[in-house]
């Protein structure tokens, strides 16, 4: 067992699969789904491997589920209201014994649909239907889904992302018409992992001060306004769409927990060290043994919440493989000239993340590739990235340096 969690103050049940998962009201349904052990969830197109949540927050696909009719609903950005009906989807059989996965060992270096069997009478058409069977994600949903009413929106400025970048900047913005938007179910991101206390503060001053706070919201697109700066969004909620004009928008969109370099790194189980202790924070136990591999923030923390006969250090370079069929059973290290493997239920992964770069791309930001950092985008020493678009926190990396969400607001005051 890797996961348990005692009694919650506002349970809410849903349905997974036709068994009955407790959850905290309003908590994502994947952290519910893992606080009952629940690893995996999801199954890889083409290949079916068993797939599980590694990032929870919207950036790895191995949450996947059709959630009420709907398919490839990312349950870590789903808040639990109760009565929910979660199933797996893209399986034949079930998610723990997918007769899909067959693919993986009979095609092991992938499949190639565009040629297998291709021009071969009869065989050709089957081959299709089949690839077709195997790669797709999912069903239609059952009915079309109802136009979400519009609102129209107009601020001086939009920040994207709640994490400690966009909380920092939008304080400092005091005064201005701010929105901020974050998909997030709660506002926080990695501050909310790290200092759960500040986070909550913090979000609370934003309320009083009364910035526009749009959390569990999606900017779908962002587009330059013509003959302005200014720059208009597309924001999609629940329960409306927002049209929002903004003069200014600050990106604080964070950055990507980078896939692990070693084999097997999506099975079920192998988390990256921020969703773990955003999970720990959520009240949930770890119940089996934890190794923790790299270094960072995220790291530190875990060694100091996790005792260390319930884990094992191991350096990033160090790792070979997990193992493991459904789930991550054992990892293999090298220790020296020998290769060691230990049994175990999670790993945690800290390795240095990259920048999530989409949004600021989209605006007209340049990306170019780092030997250190790989790809983060040019920006000047203010963060400003493309006409009326600043960078803040982890998407401003560049050069090894970050930009904070207060510097960077406090320059685009100036600027404005
Ligand atoms: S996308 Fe949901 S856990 Fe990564």
């Amino acid at each position: 067992m890797a996961f348990a969690r005692g009694n919650l103050t506002h349970p809410v049940a849903f349905e997974h699969d036709g068994e009955t998962v407790l959850a905290e009201r309003g908590e994502p349904l994947a952290v519910a789904l893992l606080a009952a052990d629940r690893l995996l969830l999801a199954r890889s197109p083409k290949l079916h491997r068993p797939r599980g949540p590694s990032c929870l927050r919207g950036a790895c696909d191995g949450c996947l589920a059709r959630v009420d009719g709907v398919p490839n609903v990312m349950t870590c950005l789903r808040p639990a209201r109760g009565g929910e009906q979660v199933e797996t989807q893209n399986v034949l059989g079930s998610r723990g014994a997918d007769l899909l996965r067959a693919a993986d060992f009979l095609f092991p270096h992938g499949v190639d649909h565009h040629r297998l069997m291709a021009g071969v009478r009869g065989l050709g058409a089957v081959t299709q239907a089949f690839a077709r069977r195997v790669a797709g994600l999912g069903r239609l949903p059952e009915e079309a889904a109802a136009a979400l009413p519009v609102e129209h929106l107009e601020v001086d400025v939009l920040i994207v992302g709640g994490g400690r970048a966009g909380l920092g900047a939008a304080r400092q913005l005091e005064g201005r018409r701010v929105a901020l938007v974050d998909d997030g179910v709660r506002l926080g991101g990695s501050l909310a992992a790290l200092q759960p206390a500040r986070a909550a503060e913090t979000v609370d001053a934003l309320r009083r001060l009364g910035v526009r706070l749009l959390e569990h919201h999606t900017v779908a697109g962002l587009y330059p306004l013509e003959g302005t700066s200014g720059v208009l969004a597309l924001v999609v909620g629940e329960e409306r769409t927002l049209e929002l004009r903004a003069r200014r928008v600050l990106l604080a969109t964070g950055a990507h927990d980078a896939p692990p370099p070693f084999g097997n790194n999506d099975l079920p189980g192998v988390l990256s060290a921020r969703a773990l202790l955003g999970l720990l924070r959520a009240g949930v136990r770890l119940e089996g043994k934890l190794a923790l591999v790299g270094e960072g923030p995220y790291a530190e923390q875990l060694a100091a919440l996790v005792p260390e006969p319930q884990r094992w250090r191991v350096a990033l370079d160090a790792v070979v493989e997990a193992r493991g069929l459904g789930r991550v059973r054992a990892l293999v290290a090298r220790e020296g000239e020998r290769r060691v493997r230990r049994r175990l239920a999670v790993v945690a992964v800290d390795a240095p993340p990259s920048p999530a770069l989409e949004l600021a791309v989209q605006l007209g930001a340049r990306a170019s590739f780092e030997p250190a950092h790989g790809y983060t985008l040019e920006r000047d020493a203010r963060g400003l990235a493309a006409p009326g678009v600043y960078l803040a926190g982890s998407v401003s990396l560049r050069g090894g340096a970050k930009l904070s969400g207060e510097e960077v607001a406090r320059a685009l005051l100036m600027d404005a």
